[in-house]
């Protein structure tokens, strides 16, 4: 009999209720045995959900890392608060599952990454777009060489939807410069993606960033980035905005192309993906039956599950991960390179020099790059660039 894995949650936020709960509760060799939140009505959603004892709440995330019978503790902060709880958990010895971005800088990553090798634990990252049945099958025809090589992969993300955080706590974190980007950094899935469609690590990003849908309020982050990726063979755009905008993938082969779109031409993760088809180079279209289940918030708690069980097994028989946290470290430094690109008005090469100011404070480190006085980024004061 496989033995139980024995998770911690740190940060009972909203994530939770529809991503780690339903995993938590699906997987019959994982448990959850204790939470901690710094938010006391969060604390208590957590003891309804998961049906724990008080004495399994804390406030104190250390108080769960202090717990023998904790293996694994799962990350669910904001990225923000992450740096200092992941390497407590690695001092205590536990396996560190970590939500999306991996840290706010590149700097932090790397320590997290060497905490994590020191300590000879497993660090993965809840990249869980790698799940989606989309995602899933649009892997399996590139690997099956369908279209044959990629040139580029297009991923349309122009209508996420904006979300708050949890009303109990601080809804509007994702629009503070502490949150280390905007709709880019938050929908970063988009940025692992394509790494992974391509199968190559990228070597040069360039973008427009911009502000255009929270003009209104003096916005702090971007809301708008276009983003196009180099590889060392082949190219990804990435469209991404907080918006009304269309959704959906077109990849680009040498022999042929794959469309994949959702209902009302939605964005990936916010509704069911419902036509992905194959061309070749004869221009015969195949249709590839979509692996969906009744809806897409189903879809979402299956990638989680399916997450959590790579995580598991690759603590108890190393078994690889689908999300390594040196990949998560790779998305943050892209995101941050687009950023940069945006503020700069050039193209930035990958990976950044270590000394560099974004790779030592990510966002924060914006203001002490290169700002070319005209680009879009400055004109719109986002980036702590304002005047
Ligand atoms: N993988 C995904 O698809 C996905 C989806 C949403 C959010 N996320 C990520 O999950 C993280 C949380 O997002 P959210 O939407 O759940 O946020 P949220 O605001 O809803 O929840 C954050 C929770 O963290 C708690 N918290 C804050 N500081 C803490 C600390 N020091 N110790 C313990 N608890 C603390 C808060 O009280 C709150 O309950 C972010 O990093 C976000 O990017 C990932």
């Amino acid at each position: 009999m496989t033995a139980v894995l024995k998770v911690g949650l740190i940060g009972c936020g909203n994530v939770v209720s529809y991503g780690h709960r339903p995993a938590l509760t699906t997987l019959p060799d994982v448990e959850l045995v204790a939470v901690a939140d710094i938010t006391p009505a969060r604390l208590e959603i957590a003891k309804q959900w998961f049906g724990l004892a008080d004495e399994n709440l804390y406030a104190d995330y250390r108080a769960v890392l202090a717990r023998a019978d904790v293996d694994a503790v799962v990350v669910t902060v904001p990225q923000q608060f992450r740096r200092q709880i992941v390497l407590d958990a690695f001092a205590a010895g536990k396996h560190v599952l970590s939500e999306k971005p991996i840290a706010d800088s590149p700097a932090v990553a790397d320590e997290l990454l060497q905490a994590a090798e020191a300590a000879g634990l497993c660090f993965g990252m809840v990249h869980n777009y790698h799940f989606l049945p989309e995602y899933r099958q649009i892997k399996q025809l590139l690997s099956a060489d369908t279209i044959g090589e990629v040139r580029v992969a297009t991923l349309q993300y122009m209508s996420v939807i904006d979300y708050p955080g949890a009303k109990e706590y601080a809804a509007d974190w994702r629009h503070q410069l502490t949150a280390g980007g905007g709709v880019l950094m938050d929908m970063i899935h988009a940025v692992y993606l394509a790494e992974w469609l391509l199968g190559q690590e990228a070597q040069q990003v360039q973008a427009f960033v911009d502000a255009p849908e929270y003009a209104h309020r003096q916005p702090k982050i971007e809301d708008l980035a276009l983003v196009q990726i180099a590889f060392p063979k082949g190219y990804a755009t990435i469209h991404m905005g907080w918006g009304e905008g269309v959704g959906g993938v077109d990849i680009t082969g040498a022999e042929g192309h794959i469309r994949l779109h959702y209902k009302d031409y939605q964005t990936s993760g916010f509704n069911q993906p419902i036509e992905l088809y194959s061309v070749d180079k004869s221009w015969k279209r195949t249709d590839h039956a979509l692996e969906n289940l009744p809806t897409h918030m189903d879809n979402i708690a299956r990638s989680f599950t399916q997450l959590w069980a790579n995580f598991a097994d690759a603590i108890r028989d190393g078994t690889p991960m689908m999300a390594p946290a040196s990949a998560g470290k790779r998305a943050l430094e892209l995101a941050l390179g687009a950023y940069l690109s945006g503020v700069s008005g050039r193209t930035i090469t990958l990976p950044l020099p270590t000394d560099h100011p974004v790779y030592l404070k990510g966002l924060l480190g914006m203001a002490e790059a290169e700002v070319w006085e005209h680009s879009t980024t400055k004109r719109v004061g986002i980036f702590g660039l304002r005047g």
